[in-house]
Parts: C-alpha cells; structure tokens; sequence
C-alpha cells in the first residue's frame, strides 16, 4: 500500500479498541473546529488543494536563479521559520551533502541561534564562493534572524555592492507587516509572502519550506502532491477511516494514563530534522496550561546504545511513535568472510537494512514488554511525495491533538516569558525597570 498508515496493535495492551470509540465524539467536534471555514490560524488545513500555482511557479523560478549563480545559500531564520525546510532537505538528500552537492548550492543555517562562534565559522566559510540569502520571519521582528540577516546583509553588500547584492537576497515574510517586510520592501528584495492564517509551525507547505527545499533540488510540486493526497485521505471526521485522527487519540489516551512523554523513533539518520521540526510542532501546540505530552526524540540503533537502557527500564512515562521506512533509498550487502573472524558469516549476503529491520522489530518486542506501547507509522519509501504527506498527516494530527486537550493549538504565549527577560536585560529603553529588577535577582542567584 504506497501511503503513510498508522499500526497500533502493540497499543492495545495499554488501551482498549473501546476507548478509542468512545473519542467519536469529542474527535468530531474537533474536526468540525478545524475545518471551520474562516477559522483563526486555520489557513494550513486546506493550503496543499488551494495550490496556488502562480506563486509556485515563482518560488521555482528564484530557486533556479538561486541554484544557477551560488555555491553556498544561507536560510535565516527559527522555529517554525526553518526546521521544516531543514527537515525535507536532511530527508531527501544525501547523507553527506555537504561533500556531495552534484548541482546547486551548499546550504547553511542561520538565525536559529545567537551564538558568535557559530556566526563567525559561518562567515568563514563565504569568502570564496557566490551566496544568496533567503530571510524567513513571519513576525519580521524575531531577535535572533535580525541579528544574523543584519550581519549577513552587511556581508553581502561589502562584498557584492548594494545593487548586486539585491539580486542575492530573497525575503519571506508577512504581506503586511513586520520591519522585515518594510525593509523587503524599501530595498527591493524579492519577497514571498506568509500567509496571514498560516502559523509558522504549520508553515511548511508554504514558501517558508518550499524555496529552500525547491534551492535544494527537490520536487517541491511532489511534495505538495503527497500532501494534498494525505488531505483527501485525512479528511474524514469517522475515527476508524483517519489514521492521523487515530494517532491523535491513541496519543491521548496514553497520555491520560500517565504516558507523559513521546519519544519519536526512528532508524534512519536523515530523519533527525525531521524529529526536531515535529518536536517544534508539538511542543509549542500542546505544552500549555499545566498541559501536555512532552515530544522528544530519538534515532536507533543510534540511541539504543545510550537512551536504550533508560526507554527499556526507566521511569514507565514513555511512549514511543516509531517512523517505520519500509524501503531505503539505498542497499548495501554485507560479504562474505572467508575466516570469518567477526564471526558475521551468518550475515553474509544480507542487507544493511535486513539488519536495521530486525533491530526495528526486537526493539519493539522488547520495549512493549518493558511497558512501552509502540506506534507505528508504516512510510513506504523517503520521497518528496511521502514527505509531503508526512509534513500534513502531523500538521493535522496536531491540530485535533491540541483540540483534545482543550488547549490552543495554534497559539505561543509561553515563548515570550524568555524574550521580556532578554529584552530588558539588553537594555530596551521601555523596559529600564525590568532590567533592574531582575538583575538584581540574579545577583541573587549568580554569586
Ligand atoms: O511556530 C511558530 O509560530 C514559531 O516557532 C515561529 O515560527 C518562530 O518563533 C519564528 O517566528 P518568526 O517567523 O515570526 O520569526
């Protein structure tokens, strides 16, 4: 079956087929909420059918100007403003890109962070080669993008000279609003817009995600193609036909008999971007209210030999979601030993990935028993068309996940608690009196 579905029957020894029926109900008030024409922050639900084609076609059309006159393309931005490009990217290329770009530029990113090391390796790196730039805000006002666009910008017009220099810097943003956007606008970048009813985590399928992936080389229109396949498939209000509404109620449910936290597995490396981007979804969707099921990660075989020991023992809070790939991209077979002195001959003539298979299966054997219900999500293969409905399925898993909870999904407020802090402290002038306050608190806690 060439689509993404949901296993759960290593669940049904911590819950009953019963228990999940009885979630009928409160999923279709759910569904109702997020189909709800009109509704606030709403916008993802039917983007990949809205198909805009002309801004489509201008995405790919600044990905090919991009990939035909740089060596190096830098994405600023954070949060929702970059891991899901970042994840299709990991997803579907090669595991060492950066020594295996065939065509099209190295990609770097930045603005995810504000460290001066990381920058200034950054910078490093630029000399030499041709760079664009592709500055992603929403909110066009985010600390951490400004300060690096703000410094990239300035290496940029060094170098290239302002008017040159316009031609390598592209801009997503709001249609209306933001410093980013006036100064998009002031300058003449070529600007692609966010919708107002897409937030940022759910903006994937959005030029936010597509023109990094398309610089990429990806086939940003098979991606959108596995998503709105996943929407026609994922649009039924019936709990027993919507593997992604049962993901969200399996997930409930567990959560409300103490399963506190959910380790996304999986056992393929290129799916590490991918477990952050669906840890940024989740976390900042659900974590409210004194709510919430906390997302975390990890990527076997890798982590069996590190977080193993904890998943099969530790405190009994877990559930696992496995990402199960049913075909790699790629095969190696193990050979023949004459001496054998490994001892592998056993192995001989099987593939890397029989191997990895059985890990996947043990590891779900032993975890089950060790009190660790398994999800699993069956991918048929790591295409631009899977991931497409990987992006949705989790997208609209998360939105009736946050609706079950009686939170909203949709919403951030908790980020802004660090942000004040570190506003005052650097000094904004309309917070002089903050600033005060809390350095004295943390005379208090810094001796
Ligand atoms: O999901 C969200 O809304 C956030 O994670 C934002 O994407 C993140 O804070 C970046 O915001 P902005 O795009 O406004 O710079």
């Amino acid at each position: 079956m060439d689509r993404v579905r949901l296993e759960y029957k290593s669940v049904l020894g911590f819950v009953a087929e019963e228990e999940i029926r009885r979630q009928g109900e409160a999923v279709l008030l759910a569904h109702k909420r997020l189909h709800a024409k009109g509704g606030e922050a709403l916008g993802w639900v039917d983007l990949p059918v809205r198909r805009d084609l002309q801004q489509l076609d201008e995405v790919i059309g600044a990905a090919d100007q991009i990939r035909s006159h740089s060596q190096a393309f830098l994405v600023i931005g954070i949060g929702g403003s970059y891991l899901g490009a970042r994840a299709g990217i990991q997803m579907l290329s090669h595991s060492f890109c950066e020594v295996h770009y065939s065509s099209g530029p190295a990609i770097y990113f930045a603005g995810h962070n504000a460290s001066s090391t990381y920058m200034a390796d950054l910078l490093d790196l630029l000399d030499d080669r041709d760079i664009s730039i592709n500055v992603i805000s929403k909110s066009g006002t985010t600390t951490e993008p400004a300060i690096a666009f703000r410094i990239l910008r300035e290496y940029m017009e060094r170098r290239y000279g302002k008017r040159m220099a316009k031609e390598r810097i592209f801009v997503t943003t709001d249609g209306k609003k933001g410093a980013l956007k006036k100064l998009a606008d002031e300058e003449g970048y070529t600007s692609f817009v966010i919708p107002a009813d897409v937030g940022g985590r759910y903006s994937v399928l959005t030029p936010v995600g597509l023109l990094p992936m398309a610089v990429a080389g990806l086939d940003v229109e098979e991606i959108i193609r596995g998503a709105a396949d996943a929407h026609a498939r994922l649009g039924s209000s019936d709990l027993a036909k919507n593997d992604c509404y049962r993901y969200a109620v399996l997930r409930y449910l567990l959560y409300q008999k103490g399963k506190a936290v959910e380790l996304l597995v999986s056992y393929e490396p290129c799916l590490q971007y991918f477990a952050e981007w669906w840890k940024q979804l989740f976390g900042e969707s659900e974590g409210k209210e004194g709510k919430g099921i906390f997302p975390a990660s990890c990527l076997y075989t890798t982590d069996l030999h590190s977080l193993g020991q904890y998943v099969q023992e530790g405190r009994r809070i877990l559930f696992e979601t496995v990402i199960d790939i049913e075909r790699p991209r790629r095969e190696v077979q193990i050979p023949e030993d004459s001496a054998d002195r490994d001892g592998l001959n056993y192995l001989a003539g099987k593939t890397m990935d029989y191997v990895n298979r059985q890990a996947l299966l043990g590891t779900l054997l032993a975890h089950t028993d060790g009190g660790v219900p398994n999800l699993i999500l069956k991918v048929p293969q790591l295409s631009p068309y899977h991931c497409g409905e990987l992006f949705y399925f989790f997208q609209k898993a998360c939105g009736l996940s946050g609706y079950l909870l009686g939170v909203n999904p949709f919403d951030q407020p908790g980020v802004e608690a660090y942000k004040k802090n570190m506003f005052a402290l650097l000094g904004k002038p309309e917070l002089a009196q903050r600033r005060q306050e809390l350095q004295g608190r943390l005379e208090d806690l810094t001796p």
